[in-house]
């Protein structure tokens, strides 16, 4: 039996048709992965289907019935649940509270908190979650608080449940645990749609996979162990991706860039303990470390965003010490975190964007005025050369698709060729072929002899791409090696502050 059918759904943004016509069936009991380069349409199709987006055209049936879906309230009336890749969780409150809020079971005027932390432990136990109804969710890792999230669906009775890029802040080690509970639920006879960028993950949980491309659907339902990584990539892009990865030989310099004993309190809670590390010309330095133990504000130290309570910081050689703009003029580029929050102002077009921070340089400005006709040949050029899916350079970045975003900042840091790249997440949410595009060039930035930090939680890419790699935890450095002495298991051990790893 079919959970859910689409038919022919068609969605218009003003000229831009981002669904064409599209059928797409997810049946009872199985987890389906929908697949798609940048702007695809995917995000956009489970939107109309949890009712955050109306469609054009189109009809949509769950479980053999006629649906409307005007509001995300409704969906979840028919039992439809989705997890976004940003979560929704009130830390200061417990596991039972976030999951109840909006449907808490009553006992009078009040709540029943005692019977709903049963309700709720309950479910935790049947689908063995692992984790305390009674815990605050500020006490609780990444991927229990994502747990946190499908509980919520789950107790909102969601038979169908929907999950956006539920991987890209994950551990391998959580990633296998979101697994193991993905498998529970389908065996409890749900439906899971899973989107992912990671086609290795696909292969390894997915019963069934459906391709868009640039919003038709190219391929529907087709059986996931009948297809290969590289059939994935082929069908998704729609030319050969090369996966394999030989590494290049390397020739590094001098030391480029180096920190000594920084330390940093935020509201008087020590971040960073007396963390050293240094990076040579030609060299990238993978930082791989589960997300929350200091990344982001080594990030901001490394980028002038903040200042540290103490802390030596050379470049060449020299100390060097500024705000952000003395960074990046002196040539260090940055490729931040959080796209929405530090890399883009989403309601300026693409051309505003990828120029961000360097207006006023003389290409772009002459005597305080805007060279409105080279900057807009710099940005088509740009669009062009990251294949950047929009309309024009003026579209808007909230316009967007989530991967597109990444390109335009990627697209800006690597236009201004700096000498020193602080690169946290470049990868984040784009598609295979960008991955292999953004890949390439950092590598050719290493080749070129310019010194890379990057910060990843991506393990693969940071094994993958580092000459060197360090792993964060609690604030320190507390192992690193060459790129190829830990396998991935073992890394994983050490970021969770495993014992096991020789410092070299
Ligand atoms: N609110 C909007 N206004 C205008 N255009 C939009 C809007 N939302 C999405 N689009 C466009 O619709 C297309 C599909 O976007 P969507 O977000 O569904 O892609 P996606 O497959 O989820 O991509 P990604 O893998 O990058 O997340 C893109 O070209 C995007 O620019
Ligand atoms: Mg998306």
């Amino acid at each position: 039996m079919e959970a859910v059918q689409m038919r022919s759904i068609t969605k218009w943004f003003g000229s831009l048709c981002a669904l064409d016509h599209v059928d797409f069936s997810v049946r009872e009991g199985e987890i389906h992965s929908l697949l798609g380069e940048n702007g695809a349409g995917k995000s956009t199709l489970m939107n109309v289907l949890y009712g955050m987006l109306p469609c054009d055209e189109g009809e949509v049936l769950i479980h053999g019935k006629p649906a409307q879906i005007r509001h995300p309230s409704q969906a979840i009336e028919l039992g439809i649940g989705m997890v976004h890749q940003h979560f929704m969780l009130t830390p200061v409150m417990t596991v039972t509270e976030n999951v109840i809020v909006g449907g808490e079971p009553v006992n009078g005027p009040f709540v029943d908190y005692r019977s709903a932390v049963r309700q709720v432990q309950e479910m935790i136990d049947r689908y063995h979650f692992g984790i305390d109804a009674n815990t605050k969710v500020q006490n609780l890792s990444v991927g229990e608080q994502q747990r946190v999230e499908i509980l919520k669906a789950l107790y909102r009775g969601a038979n169908i449940l929907i999950l956006d890029e539920p991987t890209a802040v994950l551990t391998p080690q959580e990633v296998q645990e979101l697994f193991a509970v993905l498998r529970d639920l389908k065996a409890a006879g749900k439906s899971i749609i899973i989107i992912t960028h990671k086609l290795k993950e696909t292969a390894a949980i997915a019963d069934r996979v459906s391709v868009l491309r640039s919003g038709k659907m190219i391929d529907s339902g087709l059986e996931a162990s009948r297809c290969s990584v590289n059939d994935l990539a082929l069908m998704m892009v729609g030319r050969k991706v090369d996966l394999t990865f030989t590494r290049r030989s390397q020739c590094v310099g001098q030391v480029a860039f180096e920190v000594q004993n920084l330390n940093l309190a935020v509201k008087g809670v020590p971040v960073l303990k007396n963390l050293s590390l240094k990076v040579r010309k030609g060299q990238i330095l993978g930082i791989a470390g589960i997300e929350g133990n200091g990344q982001t504000e080594l990030i901001e130290v490394l980028t002038g965003l903040r200042r540290p309570d103490s802390a030596v910081i050379l470049k060449d050689g020299k100390p060097f010490s500024g705000n952000a703009s003395d960074f990046l003029t002196a040539g260090v580029g940055h490729i931040p975190e959080d796209r929405l929050s530090r890399g883009l102002v989403t309601p300026m077009s693409i051309e505003d964007n990828v120029i961000l921070g360097y207006h006023r340089r003389p290409r772009f400005a002459g005597k305080g005025i805007r060279r409105s006709a080279d900057i807009r040949a710099f940005a088509d050029e740009k669009l062009a050369e990251f294949q950047i899916k929009a309309e024009t350079v003026q579209t808007p970045c909230s316009a967007l698709s989530g991967g597109n975003q990444q390109k335009v900042i990627v697209a800006r840091v690597f236009s201004e060729d700096p000498d020193i790249l602080i690169a946290a997440q470049p990868t984040r949410g784009v598609d295979v072929g960008a991955q292999e595009f953004i890949h390439n060039r950092l590598l050719d930035l290493r080749d070129e002899g310019k010194a890379i930090v990057l910060i990843s939680a991506d393990l693969d890419e940071v094994r993958r791409l580092s000459d060197r790699v360090a792993v964060i935890y609690d604030g320190r450095i507390v192992a690193e090696n060459d790129h190829d002495v830990w396998d991935e298991m073992e890394l994983g051990l050490l970021m969770t502050g495993g014992k096991g790893g020789v410092t070299a």
